[in-house]
């Protein structure tokens, strides 16, 4: 059992969206589950001004209200929360940055244990590692110095090197968190203990007896407020290059000896550099990328993502992605993994679907009855088994039904969030759900042939708000003889 330390939470890019709408109200979340060290405190850090109490009103005001369990508690929890304004970029500025880290650390008894998360943008990611290491704020011989590194890991191949390269020379790869909130996701990590803990799924689990993989990650929302910043990345970037390769990469992983960080990671890395290599055929005939367009949807009128704020009216960038690929290893040769993601589609959808092979020889009926099982994300996070039975009366006739499990069912069981999950792994100092660097690069290893696809005159495809996206991903499956469930 790793140990809570306590600890300073220096969070740098404090005033932006991300602290606010997920990491206060996940510490806050943690600290009335007393999850969190008996002494710790969180020190906001961007270059907006606020004295301590205003930052603290501002975190009140993002704590929604059915999550205040008593004012007293939250009232406890700001008595921790402390903010300093500096430049994050300016060197200089890091000696008033130690200065209040070292003030909080002798009057709350940290015992010199910080956590440096960077919420800014990426941009800022190396030079804050090298602006701590100016002030040996990176220095472990007094207690541990973890670095947080949140999505993008880079741009592409390349900037996810140079990334590393510049992280590496003022931090060790075991002080570097970079988090995927995804493998946060309760239903994620449950794939392992589903697979791996049973005996029954565990030998039907390769090609011998599965058909095909489905992987869906939808979205019922458009780009929202974040045009500026999704033109740049599109779908391969901000959603398929890292949450939906690691679903994959859980999917489709061996056993690990113990679950641990190293034996976890290495077998992820191991699946993830099996990707099998885009070919010019594949990104031709493979890869759907489609664009919303505006339409209608119960009454409600849906603009283009042309027309989002923030997206230039010409953009090409995707906001969708389907595509058909495989993985070259003895489990998975020949089986298609089919992945989609999108923004405004019809619903808000994560799940995996597993269709297994058919018998070889239909008994019962013309009709033989899917196997499938679904592993649902989010929401309504659950585990679906879809077999065939006896319709009730004379004859043989089957018909579909299903073995269906909803965590919800688990009355006493309240899911920690995504973030919530990770944060605590961080203050345990558990590198587990936690992506390592050439996880990272054999992701961008795989979907770089895209990148540079894209540079090259390409199709995208237009798809209606409020569809599943261009009728071109349907056939991706159709010519297979396949169809998304
Ligand atoms: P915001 O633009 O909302 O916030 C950025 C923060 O960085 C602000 O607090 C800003 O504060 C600070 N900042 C910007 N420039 C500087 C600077 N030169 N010196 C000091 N601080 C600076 O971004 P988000 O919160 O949305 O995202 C932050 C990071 O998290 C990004 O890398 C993003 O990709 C990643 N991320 C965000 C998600 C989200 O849901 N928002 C989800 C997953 C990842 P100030 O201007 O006061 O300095
Ligand atoms: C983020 C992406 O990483 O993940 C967003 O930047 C996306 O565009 C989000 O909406 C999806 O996360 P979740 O947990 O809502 O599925």
């Amino acid at each position: 059992m790793l140990a809570i330390d306590n600890s300073c939470i220096v969070i740098f890019g404090a005033s932006g969206d991300l602290t606010q709408r997920m990491l206060m109200p996940a510490l806050y979340k943690l600290f009335t589950q007393q999850k969190l060290p008996t002494a710790f405190v969180i020190l906001g850090v961007s270059r907006s001004t606020y004295s301590d109490q205003a930052f603290r009103d501002k975190l009140i005001n993002n704590i929604p209200a059915s999550a205040v369990i008593n004012k007293q508690l939250l009232a406890d929890f700001c008595q921790r929360i402390f903010y300093q304004s500096i430049d994050t970029a300016n060197v200089n500025d890091y000696a008033i940055l130690k200065d209040r880290i070292s003030k909080l650390n002798d009057t709350f008894k940290l015992e010199n244990n910080a956590l440096f998360y960077m919420a800014t943008p990426p941009s800022l990611y190396s030079v804050i590692a090298q602006h701590l290491a100016a002030h040996h704020l990176n220095n472990e011989q007094k207690g541990w110095k973890r670095l947080v590194v949140e999505k993008p890991f880079g741009y592409d191949l390349d900037s996810a090197i140079t990334l590393d390269k510049a992280l590496y020379q003022h931090f060790q790869e075991q002080q570097i968190y970079r988090i995927d909130h995804y493998l946060g996701k309760e239903t994620v990590q449950n794939m392992l203990v589903l697979r791996f803990a049973n005996s029954i799924f565990e030998p039907l689990w390769n090609g011998k007896y599965i058909d095909y993989i489905e992987v869906t990650g939808a979205e019922a929302l458009g780009v929202e407020k974040r045009g500026g910043y999704y033109d740049g990345s599109g779908a391969m970037r901000d959603m398929l290059q890292n949450h939906l390769l690691q679903v994959i990469a859980m999917v489709a992983m061996e056993p690990p000896s113990v679950i641990n960080a190293d034996s976890m990671r290495d077998e992820v890395v191991k699946v993830l550099q099996c990707l099998k290599p885009l070919s010019e055929h594949d990104l031709k005939h493979n890869l759907v990328l489609g664009q919303y367009t505006e339409s209608k949807v119960r009454g409600e009128d849906l603009s283009a993502y042309r027309a989002e704020a923030g997206v230039p009216d010409d953009s090409r960038t995707e906001t969708y992605v389907g595509l058909k690929m495989f993985i070259n290893n003895w489990r998975w040769n020949g089986v298609p993994f089919y992945i989609r993601t999108g923004k405004r589609m019809p619903t808000r959808v994560t799940e995996v679907v597993i269709h297994f092979k058919k018998t070889p020889h239909p008994v019962f009926s013309a009709h033989a009855p899917e196997n499938k099982l679904i592993i649902r994300i989010q929401p309504d996070e659950g585990i679906v088994l879809g077999f065939g039975l006896k319709q009730p009366g004379s004859g043989f006739e089957s018909q579909e039904v299903a073995m269906d499990f909803h965590y919800s069912d688990l009355k006493k069981t309240e899911l920690l969030t995504a973030y919530e999950r990770l944060l605590l792994d961080l203050i345990k100092g558990d590198a587990t759900l936690f992506s390592r660097s050439d996880a990272v690069r054999a992701c961008w290893n795989f979907v770089q042939p895209i990148l540079d696809y894209k540079k090259r005159s390409f199709s995208l495809y237009g798809y209606a708000s409020g569809t599943w996206g261009p009728v071109e991903a349907e056939h991706l499956l159709i010519k297979d003889g396949h169809k998304w469930r």
